[in-house]
């Protein structure tokens, strides 16, 4: 073995000595201005700073001498051209757009962000700045006084996360505590909030990141990565709504689902043989419980190898997938990554052949055991590999299954752990886990997605796991949640969270996975879930059967009213997905997207509470409780049951069988008469709800064929519609698309419009009766007192009046 010579051993020690020192960026020593980037060098480092658009500033820094070129899984959106102004004296440089200024100091580089009016939105902590030790690299925030921080993802904990400090790992957490971190999914996006100002970053890095919002420390907030470099998206809005647009025009939107995935769908670990099935999905007919999907675990494979079939449990899937679009039932299936290794296994052989695995840096190929035994696992960050996995999934879609439920994907292994030295293609930029890992599933549901859409129909995909962007091809849930109550709030926030981190269509498992849950919590669980934008009912292998049934009849008419009502909605849900699609604000809207700067919102008290769509104000509440506080932001709302006109906070007595949920003045909220499944037509009348209110409400009222892509070459119905409490009148705007509007009649349902006197729609008076409205029909009331005859609905008093499709103007007399 060859000696190391002294300069050898020294330069060890140097590079051993920098490791454990943090260095900074240090003073800047020269500038150069290319159109909207302005570079910098420093003596350890090089920095570049972009403006993406007028209100979205890109900050790169790295270590050493060159920046080499961008690459992202995450951010798929280019910059636009901007006016920007670049100005540089002895002390700093200054770029200014026309929604915000950046000031680059020079002694030593620092980065602040102001308004245009010179008011500090976010600056670099002086004396920390960003530093590297070794490889970890991170960005320290000055804290400013009384600063919230909102969003991360899929992250338990408060809605405002000040005081806590995160991880971003994918991992399988099997039943995970309510305290947990890291859990499956990734997305290092948060949002920042302190005096009446509001901002977002993007951390663009897919190692381990960490996230410090004054965890235990009272002068920083600061966000940094195990390895790669410091890039990261500001993005400044005067609202939390401009943020989540510009956030997803980097990263991109919700494609419109098929609308049969926002019906109920029933779940288990697992359903088999075909017969049970079956069974199920004629029992929520019988049973007249609405709903569009059955799941199909993993026990419906041969020994857990992926596209196959258990011959004996699935004898005919072509006869099973038949019968169950006889029924209005769409089909789920799910998906591992993990290949089993065993000759003569098709996926198997042809993955081998392909050379599509992952592999350590001998040429091996990876092998870790999960499901299926021994397996290997594609490489989704190579387009071989993703192409090749896009094809074995087409080959489920040729058959007639319409969900992809990508599960296992953090890459789950037993032993819970990727070796770092594996291997990752990552588009021609090889890489290892350490960079790999929490793009995986990002990148499988991106090709689950182009398989599964090469049918030409919408697909409907579901993770696991992910990363920022997964919201361009999948819905996500919360992944192995229990039975139990502090889930429950636990996964509204969660899903709030992911909201407010560009995912519009998420879910948990209602019921809760393991465990079980009491007939009380899976009631509420229920009644809540009508309100999440992905509804389903799953539950694991050893628990008790969790269909709505087999809680006994009050549940089962609980679930039955919830679930309708959701259904009755259906146009009110559908367009609010549509109008995620385009602008990036959830379907599920914490409080916080409308009411930032309201202290209330984050109390322990009502910090689960969120919106459902712009209007519908859901509270939810404990399995066994008897009142409830909730808290209503500013403004006139209405219960949603009795038309009541409530504001602020109070407490409200419950019934099992009744969910708070509140109604925002100005709402316009359409709804159709009840259906049994998604592919049912509803009747010929759409009820358009306005309910009155002193600011004026607005509605992009949306419809399509709900399955195809047709909607993209104008094959859509839509139509704005606005209520004017200032000038008394609800607008109809003439509707756009090609597609003629599934409704020939409309009706205006009036709430809180008492004194009414007339409507003139287009210069013709029509007569607006005076009647009563039942948002739910009447339940054997659980709560009711021993009286034989079920208690009477709560009614709405509404003024009702028929207008017809072809009405604009419509002008209230009041
Ligand atoms: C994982 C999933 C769970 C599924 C189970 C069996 O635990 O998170 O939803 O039922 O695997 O496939």
């Amino acid at each position: 073995m060859k000696r190391p010579t002294l300069s050898g051993l020294l330069l060890l020690l140097l590079t051993y000595a920098s490791a454990q020192t943090p260095v900074a960026v240090g003073p800047v020593s020269s500038v150069s201005v290319d159109n909207q980037t302005v570079r910098v060098s420093t003596s350890n480092a090089r920095a570049e700073i972009s403006a993406y658009g007028p209100g979205i500033i890109r900050v790169r820094v790295v270590p050493g001498n060159t920046l080499g070129p961008y690459f992202s899984y995450a951010v798929t959106g280019t910059p636009e051209t901007t006016r920007v102004k670049v100005t540089s004296s002895g002390a700093d440089v200054r770029i200014v757009t026309d929604s915000l200024q950046v000031c680059v100091s020079k002694q030593p580089f620092a980065v602040t962000f102001l308004t245009p009016s010179g008011d500090t939105i976010n600056t670099d902590e002086p004396g920390l700045g960003t530093s590297w030790i070794g490889s970890d690299i991170t960005t320290y925030k000055h804290l400013q006084e009384g600063e919230r921080f909102v969003g991360l993802g899929e992250k338990t904990g408060d809605l405002d996360r000040r005081g806590s400090g995160y991880t971003n790992w994918n991992r399988d957490v099997y039943g995970y505590q309510v305290t947990e971190d890291p859990l499956y999914s990734s997305i290092p996006f948060y949002i920042g909030i302190h005096h009446a100002l509001t901002y977002g970053i993007f951390f663009d890095n897919s190692y381990e990141t960490r996230f410090n919002f004054g965890a235990s420390n009272n002068r920083f907030s600061s966000f940094g990565a195990r390895g790669g470099e410091m890039s990261y998206y500001f993005i400044y809005h005067t609202g939390v709504p401009g943020i989540l647009r510009d956030y997803t025009y980097l990263t991109g939107r919700m494609p419109l689902p098929p609308l049969w995935s926002l019906g109920y769908q029933q779940n288990r670990y697992s359903y088999f043989p075909d017969t049970e099935v079956i069974r199920i999905a004629q029992t929520l007919r019988e049973k007249r419980i609405p709903s569009d999907g059955v799941t199909l675990d993993i026990l419906y494979m041969d020994a857990y190898k992926l596209f196959t079939w258990n011959k004996e449990r699935f004898p005919d899937p072509a006869g099973m997938i038949h019968r169950l679009h006889d029924l209005r039932f769409h089909l789920t299936t799910i998906v591992d990554p993990g290949i089993k290794v065993e000759k003569g296994y098709a996926a198997y052989e042809s993955g081998l052949s392909s050379g599509v695995f992952l592999r350590y840096p001998d040429g091996t190929n990876y092998t870790a055991k999960v499901w299926p035994g021994w397996c290997h696992f594609p490489d989704f960050t190579s387009s071989k590999g993703r192409s090749w996995w896009s094809s074995q999934i087409k080959g489920l879609s040729d058959q007639g299954i319409e969900g992809i439920w990508n599960d296992m994907n953090e890459i789950s292994t037993w032993g819970q752990q990727v070796p770092d030295n594996v291997l990752y293609d990552f588009d021609g930029h090889p890489t290892t886990t350490l960079q790999g890992h929490n793009v995986y599933a990002l990148e499988m549901v991106r090709s689950s997605y182009d398989g599964a859409s090469a049918s030409g129909k919408r697909p409907f995909i579901l993770t696991r796991s992910g990363f920022a962007g997964l919201q361009r091809y999948s819905a996500i849930w919360t992944g192995d949640n229990r039975s139990e109550e502090n889930h429950f709030f636990t996964g509204v926030r969660m899903l709030a969270s992911l909201g407010l981190s560009g995912v519009a269509f998420t879910g948990m498992d209602v019921g809760g996975f393991t465990g079980n849950p009491t007939p009380n919590l899976f009631a509420r669980w229920m009644e809540t879930g009508a309100f999440i934008p992905y509804y389903r009912n799953h539950t694991a292998l050893n628990t008790r059967s969790s269909e709505p049934w087999t809680y006994g009849e009050d549940v089962l008419d609980i679930s039955r009213n919830y679930v309708g009502l959701r259904y009755r909605l259906l146009p009110y849900l559908y367009s609010t997905f549509y109008t995620a699609s385009q602008d990036g604000v959830p379907v599920l809207r914490s409080l916080a997207i409308d009411w930032p700067f309201d202290g209330q919102v984050y109390s322990p008290a009502y910090e689960n509470q969120y919106l459902f769509g712009p209007s519908l104000l859901v509270a939810p509440v404990g399995a066994d409780a008897a009142f409830a506080s909730v808290y209503l932001p500013s403004g006139r709302w209405y219960s949603l049951y009795t038309d009541s006109v409530l504001s602020g906070s109070f407490v409200t007595p419950l019934a099992l069988d009744r969910l708070p949920v509140y109604v925002r003045g100005g709402a316009i909220i359409p709804m159709q008469s009840l259906v049994q499944s998604t592919s049912e037509a509803p009747s010929d009348t759409l009820w358009i709800h306005v309910y009155n209110g002193p600011a004026p409400g607005a509605f992009t009222y949306y419809e399509d064929d709900g399955a195809t892509f047709a909607y993209r070459n104008g094959a859509f119905y839509k139509r704005e519609i606005r209520f004017d409490p200032a000038a008394r009148t609800i607008t109809l705007d003439a509707p756009e698309g090609s597609l003629a509007s599934k409704f020939r009649y409309m009706q205006l349902v009036l709430h809180g419009f008492g004194g009414l006197q007339q409507i003139i729609a287009d210069g013709t008076a029509l007569v607006a009766r005076d009647t009563t409205y039942a948002i739910l029909p009447p339940t054997a009331r659980v709560n009711a007192q021993a009286d034989d005859a079920p208690p009477a609905p709560e009614f709405c008093r509404v003024k009702v009046v028929t207008i017809g499709n072809d009405h604009r103007q419509i002008k209230l007399g009041y």
